[in-house]
C-alpha cells in the first residue's frame, strides 16, 4: 500500500492530524494499536484551549463541540480555606472550553469514517523503516498477515509508550525527564459540579481538583501516594479526604455519590529533541508529557498538529520551510507549556520532603498571585494558550 501520510496512533494527535490533512487533499492511514472502543474508554482531560477549539473547527468537526461545550471565563485557586478567582476574559480577551477529549475522539472518528479514509485498529508490531532515507515505510502486522505502507512521511502519534520516538537513534535524542513524587487519584460521579468553574486546591493535605464534564457530571482529583492503588481508596474515603482539601464554602456544598470510575496517573514532565529525524516527525505524547495540573496535555498535543499540518500542507505546495522548522517551532511552544504545568503543579502540591521553609516559599507564591493582578495575567495567558 502506499499513501502520502503514515500516522502511527490514533488517539486525539494521529486523528486530529489525519482529519485536517484530509480537508487539505492529503491522503493518510492510521495505524492504532488498540480497538476503536478500547481508545474511547479512556478518561483523559476535558479543558480545551482557544487553539484547539480553533483546530477543531478547522477540521470540520466543531459543530458538536460548538453545541455541547462549556465555556469558562475563569478559575478559582484556593489555599486551605483562602480563595480567588483568575479572570480569563480579564486578562486575555479569552477564555477556555470544557469538552471532555473522549467526546472529542468521538467526533473525530466519525468523521474520519464519515470520509472513508482508513484506520487500521489492532494493528501489532508497527515498525518504522528508512526514515532517514527516501525510501520510508512502515510495517505492521494485522490477523497474522504482514503488511506494508510506503509513505512520504510518518508522523509518530503513538503516545508516551509507542514505538516512533525509539525509531530515532540515541546518538540523535536527548530526553530530559522530571517524575513527581505523587500521583492523582480521580473519579467521575454522576453528579452536578461543586461550582460552575474548575477549583485548584492547595492544601496543607496536598493538592485537590475540582473539575466537570458536564452539568450531571463531575470529575474531581486528590493528590496521592504514588504507593497507593484505587482499590485503597473507598468512595466515602476519597470524598472525606476532597473536602478536608477545599474551601469549607465548597465541601459544604460538595454533592457526593457513587464513583463509576477511579483511577490513579502518575506525574511526569518528559521532553524528547529532536521532534523530527529525517521524515518522520513525533507529535504530541509521543514527544513529551506535562503533569495535568494546568491541563495542558491535549492542547500542546494539538499545537504539534498545527505546526505540522501546516507543515506538510506547505510541502505539498512546494515550500519546506514549515516542516524544516518543525521541530524549533513545536519545542518553543511545548517548553513554556513544561514551565507552566511544572509551576501549578509546585505552586499546589504538597512534596514528602517540603521544609517549613519550602512551605512558607509555597505560601508566598499564593499570595503573590493573589494580590498581584500582572502575575494573575501571566496565569491567565498560559492558562487559555499562548499563541501558536
Ligand atoms: N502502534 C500503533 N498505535 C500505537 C502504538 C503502536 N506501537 N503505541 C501506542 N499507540 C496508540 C495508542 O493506543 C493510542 O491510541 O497511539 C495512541 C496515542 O494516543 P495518546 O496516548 O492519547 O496520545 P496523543 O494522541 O498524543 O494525545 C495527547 O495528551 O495529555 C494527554 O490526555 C492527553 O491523551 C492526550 C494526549
Ligand atoms: C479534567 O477535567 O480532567 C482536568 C481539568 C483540568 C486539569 C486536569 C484535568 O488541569
Amino acid at each position: 500500500m502506499r499513501t502520502q501520510v503514515c500516522i502511527i496512533g490514533g488517539g486525539p494527535s494521529g486523528l486530529l492530524l489525519g482529519q485536517l490533512l484530509h480537508r487539505q487533499g492529503i491522503e493518510t492511514v492510521i495505524l492504532e494499536r488498540k480497538t476503536k472502543d478500547y481508545v474511547l474508554g479512556r478518561i483523559r482531560a476535558g479543558i480545551l484551549e482557544r487553539g484547539t477549539v480553533g483546530l477543531m473547527r478547522e477540521a470540520g468537526v466543531g459543530a458538536r463541540m460548538d453545541r455541547e461545550c462549556f465555556v469558562h471565563d475563569g478559575t478559582v485557586i484556593s489555599y486551605g480555606d483562602d480563595q480567588f478567582r483568575i479572570d480569563f476574559t480579564e486578562h486575555t480577551g479569552s477564555h477556555v472550553v470544557v469538552y471532555g477529549q473522549t467526546e472529542m475522539t468521538r467526533d473525530l472518528y466519525e468523521a474520519r469514517e464519515a470520509v472513508g479514509a482508513l484506520i487500521v485498529y489492532e494493528a501489532e508490531g508497527v515498525t518504522i523503516h528508512g526514515a532517514d532515507s527516501d525510501a520510508a515505510h512502515v510495517t505492521y502486522v494485522k490477523d497474522g498477515t504482514e503488511h506494508r505502507i510506503d509513505c512520504d512521511f510518518i508522523a509518530g502519534c503513538d503516545g508516551f509508550h509507542g514505538v516512533s520516538r525509539q525509531a530515532i537513534p540515541l546518538s540523535t535524542r536527548r530526553e530530559y525527564e522530571k517524575i513527581y513524587p505523587f500521583g492523582w487519584l480521580g473519579v467521575l460521579s454522576e453528579t452536578p459540579p461543586v461550582h460552575e468553574e474548575l477549583i485548584y486546591a492547595g492544601s496543607e493535605r496536598g493538592f485537590a481538583l475540582c473539575s466537570m464534564r458536564n452539568a450531571n457530571l463531575s470529575r474531581y482529583y486528590i493528590q496521592c501516594s504514588l504507593s497507593d492503588s484505587p482499590s485503597d481508596w473507598t468512595d466515602a474515603a476519597f470524598w472525606q479526604e476532597l473536602k478536608r482539601r477545599i474551601p469549607g464554602e465548597h465541601a459544604d456544598a460538595l454533592v457526593t455519590g457513587p464513583t463509576i470510575e477511579k483511577s490513579i496517573a502518575p506525574l511526569r514532565s518528559f521532553v524528547t529533541e529532536p521532534m523530527r529525524w529525517g521524515r518522520l516527525f513525533l507529535c504530541g505524547d509521543a514527544a513529551h508529557i506535562v503533569p495535568p495540573t494546568g491541563a495542558k496535555g491535549l492542547n500542546t498535543a494539538a499545537s504539534d498538529v498545527h505546526y505540522l499540518y501546516t507543515g506538510l500542507t506547505q510541502h505539498y505546495q512546494g515550500d519546506d520551510e514549515g516542516l524544516e522548522r518543525y521541530s524549533e517551532r513545536a519545542l518553543a511552544r511545548v517548553w513554556k507549556a513544561e514551565r507552566f504545568s511544572w509551576s501549578m503543579t509546585n505552586l499546589l502540591h504538597r512534596y514528602p520532603d517540603m521544609s517549613p521553609f519550602d512551605i512558607k516559599m509555597q505560601q508566598a507564591d499564593v499570595a503573590f498571585l493573589r494580590s498581584n493582578t500582572q502575575a494573575q495575567s501571566v496565569l491567565a495567558q498560559n492558562y487559555i494558550g499562548l499563541p501558536y
